[in-house]
C-alpha cells in the first residue's frame, strides 16, 4: 500500500501571491475531454479539444510538481475534463506519490469509471476522491449528463469507499426545476454513510443555452429547505482538504452537508490554489485569463520557478463573476474546475 510518502513533511510555503496568500494547493487538469456532456458544463457536441501534442505527458506534469513542491506545494488534485478517461491515470498518481513534500493527492471525477479503477488508483497512491452526482435517478442522470453510461452514483461511491479512498465528498450542482427536488434525498445519504455531500450553486459559465440565472438556487434558500429535515448543526466537515465549503450535520448523521457558494459569496480572500491546465498553463484564478504558459520552458528543460513567481504576481485579488454577463467565460472542463 501507499501509506508512507517518500518524504515526510511539506516544505515551508515560499510561494505567495501579490496579496500575501500562500500557495500550497495545485489542481492538475489531465484532459479537457469528458465522457459526459453535463448541461452546465459543455455543449452536447463537445468542445474544440486540445490536440494531443499540446497536452503534457505524465512525466511533464510530475516535473512541474517536482519543481513546485520544494516551494511549499503540499496538496494536489487531479481534475479534467474527466481525468479517468485518460489512459493509465494510475501511472501519474504513482509519479506524484513519489514526489517529495506532497502530502495529499485527491481526484475529482464524475464517478463513471470508479467501480473499475478505484482499487488501482488507491494502490498507486491516491488518497481520496470527490465525485460529482447531480441526481440519484437513472433517467435524470442521463438527462443532465446527456450520455447514458449506466452511471449509478451510490455504486461508485461504495466502490471508492471499499478501496479506501475516503473521506468521500459528493458534489451536487443544484439547479432549480432540474434536480432541486432531490436535495433531501441527497441529504439523507449522510444519515447512514460517512460521506460529505456538498451542494454547489450553479455558475452560469461556459456555453450554456439551457441554464440561466433563474436556475441558480441561493444557498440560504437551500439551507432553509434542508433544515426542515432536522436541526442543522455547524460542523468542521471532513478532516482533510480545506476548500471553500461550509459544513453542517443533521441530527444523528454520520456524514455532513456542505454548501459551496460561488455565486452568493466569494472566498477569493482565502484562495490558496493555482491550476495547471492540460496543455501546461499555470492559471491563478478560475475565471479570467490570468495564466502563464509553462510547456515550452518545461520542454526546453528550463527552471520553472521564475514562471511560477510571475504567475503569482498576477493572481487577481478576486474574480468578477457576480458582475459578469452570462457567456464569455470558459467551461470549467477547459480550465480544470
Ligand atoms: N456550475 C457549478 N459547478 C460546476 N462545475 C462544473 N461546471 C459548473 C457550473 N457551471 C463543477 C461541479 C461539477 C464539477 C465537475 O465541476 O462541481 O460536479
Ligand atoms: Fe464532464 Fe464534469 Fe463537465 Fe460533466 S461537469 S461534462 S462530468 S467535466
Amino acid at each position: 500500500m501507499n501509506d508512507t510518502p517518500p518524504s515526510a513533511g511539506a516544505a515551508p510555503v515560499t510561494l505567495r501571491d501579490q496579496f500575501g496568500r500562500g500557495i500550497e494547493y495545485l489542481r492538475i487538469s489531465v484532459t479537457d475531454r469528458c465522457n459526459f456532456r453535463c448541461t452546465y458544463c459543455m455543449p452536447k457536441e463537445g468542445l474544440p479539444w486540445l490536440p494531443r501534442e499540446e497536452i503534457l505527458d505524465y512525466e511533464e506534469i510530475a516535473e512541474v510538481v517536482r519543481q513546485l513542491a520544494p516551494l511549499g506545494l503540499r496538496r494536489l488534485r487531479i481534475t479534467g475534463g474527466e481525468p479517468t478517461i485518460r489512459p493509465g491515470l494510475a501511472t501519474l498518481v504513482r509519479l506524484l506519490r513519489d514526489t517529495a513534500h506532497v502530502e495529499d493527492i485527491a481526484l475529482s471525477t464524475n464517478g463513471v469509471r470508479l467501480p473499475e479503477l478505484a482499487p488501482a488508483l488507491r494502490e498507486a497512491g491516491l488518497d481520496r476522491v470527490n465525485m460529482s452526482a447531480d441526481s440519484l435517478r437513472p433517467d435524470r442522470i442521463v438527462g443532465i449528463a446527456r450520455r447514458d453510461l449506466g452511471f449509478d452514483p451510490v455504486r461508485s461511491l461504495r466502490a471508492a469507499e471499499a478501496a479506501g479512498l475516503g473521506p468521500l465528498k459528493v458534489n451536487v450542482v443544484v439547479m432549480r426545476g432540474v434536480n432541486d427536488d432531490e436535495v433531501e434525498d441527497f441529504a439523507r445519504l449522510t444519515l447512514d454513510h460517512p460521506w460529505h455531500v456538498r451542494f454547489i450553486e450553479l455558475m452560469p459559465v461556459g456555453e450554456m443555452r439551457e441554464l440561466t440565472w433563474e436556475h441558480v438556487v441561493p444557498t440560504d434558500e437551500l439551507l432553509a429547505r434542508l433544515s426542515r429535515l432536522g436541526t442543522l448543526t455547524p460542523d468542521a466537515g471532513p478532516a482533510r482538504g480545506n476548500g471553500p465549503a461550509r459544513y453542517h450535520r443533521l441530527p444523528g448523521a454520520v456524514g455532513t452537508l456542505g454548501v459551496i457558494t460561488p455565486m452568493t459569496h466569494t472566498y477569493c480572500g482565502s484562495c490558496n490554489r493555482v491550476r495547471l491546465t492540460a496543455d501546461g498553463r499555470l492559471r491563478t484564478c478560475l475565471f479570467g485569463d490570468h495564466e502563464v504558459p509553462l510547456r515550452e520552458a518545461l520542454r526546453r528543460g528550463e527552471p520553472l520557478e521564475p514562471l511560477f513567481r510571475r504567475a503569482l504576481a498576477g493572481k487577481p485579488e478576486a474574480h468578477g463573476l457576480l458582475q459578469m454577463q452570462v457567456g464569455g467565460l470558459r467551461a470549467l472542463s477547459q480550465v480544470g474546475g
